[in-house]
């Protein structure tokens, strides 16, 4: 595998200009598929971006599971984009995904070293037909995922992301598209930039959580 020492160092400086004290994201309805998703937009190159949003339901008791459903608008240069919902590469649930013709294809991941990650079964994803297309500029999915929110982190430790507040997620960007497309388990390139931001799932929060996912189902 070759790395691409300039790509990393870009990367490293996105990490550090990322504030702490405060969440990046802000809250955003949804008109196409009716959630209200906690989003954050993503420079992935200067001045362009990939586009992430959380969606939750609300009533959760803290430190139980939940379902959480993500949607990604990536420009069509995007080889392939991954959320890590740890906030860090390994041990945490990485929902990696790619165009595949007018769709996408998601695929669950999760790695223990800073290495290519191996498919995971422990977080599940049912694509959402009404927010998932393709246009001449951007490929976009939405996704439910069942097991991103409850995980196994560093030491062992289990964690549960806080339902009602903030939480540290991060991004990964890959120029190069994967070799097999329509499958999830294709093989992937490393990625060219990396970036962590603070979520606030307070404002990602949907009443009708279950009712939404089976209306855009
Ligand atoms: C072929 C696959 C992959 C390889 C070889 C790889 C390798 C690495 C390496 C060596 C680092 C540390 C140096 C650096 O900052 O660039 C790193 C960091 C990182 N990777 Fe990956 N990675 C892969 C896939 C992924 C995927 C699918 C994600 C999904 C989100 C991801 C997320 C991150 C993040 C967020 C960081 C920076 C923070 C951290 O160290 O955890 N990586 N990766
Ligand atoms: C293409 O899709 C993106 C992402 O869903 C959307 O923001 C944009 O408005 C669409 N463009 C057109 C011309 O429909
Ligand atoms: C983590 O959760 C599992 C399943 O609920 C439980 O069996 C295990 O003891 C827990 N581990 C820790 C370190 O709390």
């Amino acid at each position: 595998m070759q790395f691409n020492i300039g790509a990393l160092c870009a990367a490293t400086l996105l990490v550090l200009v990322s504030p702490a004290h405060a969440a990046d994201s802000v809250a955003y309805k949804d008109p196409e598929t009716g959630f209200t998703f906690a989003q954050f937009n993503a420079q992935y190159v200067i001045g362009k971006y990939i586009t992430y949003r959380i969606a939750t339901p609300s009533n959760v008791a803290q430190g139980t599971p939940y379902d959480a459903v993500v949607q990604v608008a990536a420009p069509v240069d995007v080889g392939w984009t991954g959320l890590a919902w740890g906030g860090y590469m390994t041990y945490s649930p990485l929902t990696v995904a790619w165009q595949n013709g007018n769709s996408a294809t998601v695929s669950s991941r999760y790695a223990t070293a800073h290495q290519a990650p191996s498919l995971y079964t422990g977080a599940t994803y049912t694509l959402l037909k009404k927010g998932t297309h393709v246009n001449s500029t951007y490929w976009q999915y939405t996704a439910k995922c069942t097991g991103c929110t409850s995980f196994t982190g560093q030491g062992n430790r289990n964690v549960t992301l806080n339902p009602t507040g903030e939480n540290r997620v991060a991004f990964a960007y890959s120029r190069t598209k994967p070799s097999n497309p329509s499958s999830s388990g294709s093989a992937i390139q490393v990625h060219d930039v990396t970036a962590s931001w603070t979520v606030d799932f307070g404002s990602a929060s949907n009443a009708n959580f279950a009712e939404l996912v089976q209306r855009n189902a």
